[in-house]
């Protein structure tokens, strides 16, 4: 596989990013792997939600995915032609402990070790995530998330992949995006297990938070020289308009969506104002004596995704475009059902998502201004397009370069500016398995045929590759 440079060098000075920078790519287990009957894989929520009518686009599933399980040494070699340095990857519960308990099944934790041992072996950097939403389905029997002991489950299973895997995998995140796992799983029931339960989903949200501080004492304990952080989805929030309706309906959609993970897991309390926002579901008795504290465990750094702003107004409907969901779902904003998601007029990508990297730098210079110094990351950021194979065999996709491109410039600005952000990972390495969308949105730099699994780079895997090799932007042709 060649890559070869795509453009040309030009005299517009480009933009070099600090020694050091971290150029990653990230997937997730359920959304790469298939293989979920083999090696004593226990069954997750994925596997249940996907085997109910409407929950999918297509009806599709990821029984097979895009096959990474058997593949994973063609992967990682697509990685190293591309010069990553680091690819972060989740590990599937369900193959560690099937019922998501007790010992644990050594062949699922040996495809990991083969996996890191494979991106070592090229010097990749394993990022390692342990929760990427795959629960193993014996816990949401249980209860899942809004049960307590569901936190305690997975430090156990943090604990044990980390006993495993601590020699050779140095950077480790707890949960991927909480929000996610709470509201769309719990809330809305856009995600599995899908449940439309309001203050269950709340409850789910803090057993989700406290699910990260419990695993992040006990991998302290075991090896404090790994580098542990947690993982946010943020966005940027405008308000529609100055009046105090749409300025209300920014402040509870920010609160929801970005405080509440934050000032818990960075300062150690829920905002008072998101607390009052949600008062009406429940007492809140289910945060005991302690929890916020080993929520805010002290963290190494945090991952954050990003990828849209969401522009809200006080008064319901809108053009729903930001918060559509592609099945028949509920609000995932609890205590804020009434709030409408209005068109910014930006353009969109295949999701529907306005592309706003401006958003970006609003974030990172938010975290740095209001919260503790802490070492950052963009864990995620990318774009989905409808990508077609031309009759030469290329994918040509101007839009994603365009967008990542965009990002990376607003990086650099936020780094020239005094953020602590230390690296990047493109979403994703490849076109894969999009949740409840199904295989019908293409986020990889990677074009994967899913009839054949043949992996072809699109233009935006060359070029990502050229900009990793110049450690940051080319000039851009006049
Ligand atoms: C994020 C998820 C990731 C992928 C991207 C598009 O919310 O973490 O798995 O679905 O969105």
């Amino acid at each position: 596989m060649t890559t070869q440079s795509t453009r040309p060098e030009t005299d517009t000075p480009g933009l070099r990013f600090p020694t050091g920078f971290v150029w990653g790519a990230a997937t997730s287990a359920y959304q790469i792997e298939g293989s979920t009957l083999v090696d004593g894989r226990g069954t997750s929520i994925w596997d249940t939600f996907c085997r109910q009518d409407g929950r999918v686009v297509g009806g599709d599933n990821a029984d097979l995915a895009i096959d990474h399980y058997n593949r994973y040494r063609e992967d990682v070699r697509l990685m190293a032609d591309l010069g990553l340095t680091a690819y972060r990857f989740s590990v599937s519960w369900p193959r560690i402990q099937p019922d998501g308990s007790g010992a644990y099944n050594a062949k699922g934790l040996d495809f990991y070790k083969r996996l890191v041992d494979e991106l070592l072996s090229y010097g990749i950097d394993p990022w390692l995530t342990l929760y990427h939403w795959d629960l193993p389905q014996a816990l949401e029997d249980a209860g899942g998330w809004p049960a307590r002991d569901t936190s305690k489950r997975f430090a156990d299973f943090a604990a044990t992949v980390h006993a495993e895997l601590a020699d050779r995998v140095k950077n480790w995140s707890t949960v991927n995006e909480p929000w996610c796992a709470a509201f769309l799983g719990y809330a809305s029931g856009e995600h599995a297990p899908g449940r439309r339960e309001p203050a269950a989903a709340l409850r789910a949200a803090h057993h989700l938070n406290l699910a990260h501080g419990l695993a992040v004492q006990a991998m302290r304990a075991q090896n404090p020289d790994s580098q542990i952080g947690g993982c946010v989805n943020l966005y940027a929030i405008s308000p529609a308009s100055d009046s105090e309706a749409d300025q209300d309906a920014a402040r509870r959609i920010d609160g929801l969506q970005n405080r509440f993970f934050l000032d818990a897991l960075l300062k150690g309390a829920y905002p008072e104002d998101v607390l009052d926002d949600l008062s009406h579901l429940s007492d809140m008795s289910f945060i005991q004596d302690g929890d916020m504290k080993t929520i805010a465990a002290p963290l190494d750094m945090l991952l954050l995704n990003y990828y849209s702003r969401f522009t809200v107004s006080g008064a319901p409907g809108g053009a729903l475009s930001a918060a559509a969901a592609p099945t028949d779902s509920g609000s995932p904003w609890i205590g804020s059902e009434h709030i409408g998601f209005v068109n910014g007029g930006r353009p969109v990508t295949a999701m529907g998502w306005e592309i706003d990297d401006t958003g970006l730098f609003e974030v990172l210079n938010r975290l740095a201004d209001e919260y503790p110094p802490i070492p950052l990351y963009i864990s995620e950021n990318g774009a989905a397009f409808d990508d077609v194979i031309g009759a030469d065999g290329t994918i040509h996709d101007p839009e994603r370069v365009a967008y990542i491109e965009a990002h990376l410039r607003t990086c650099h600005a936020a780094i020239e500016a005094g953020v602590p952000l230390q690296g990047y990972f493109a979403w994703s390495l490849m076109d894969n398995f999009e949740w409840a969308w199904g295989y019908g949105k293409r986020f990889g730099l990677v074009y994967v045929d899913y009839e054949t699994q043949v992996r072809t780079m699109k233009s935006s895997a060359l070029w990502y590759a050229d900009t990793i090799r110049h450690g940051g932007l080319l000039g851009r042709a006049q």
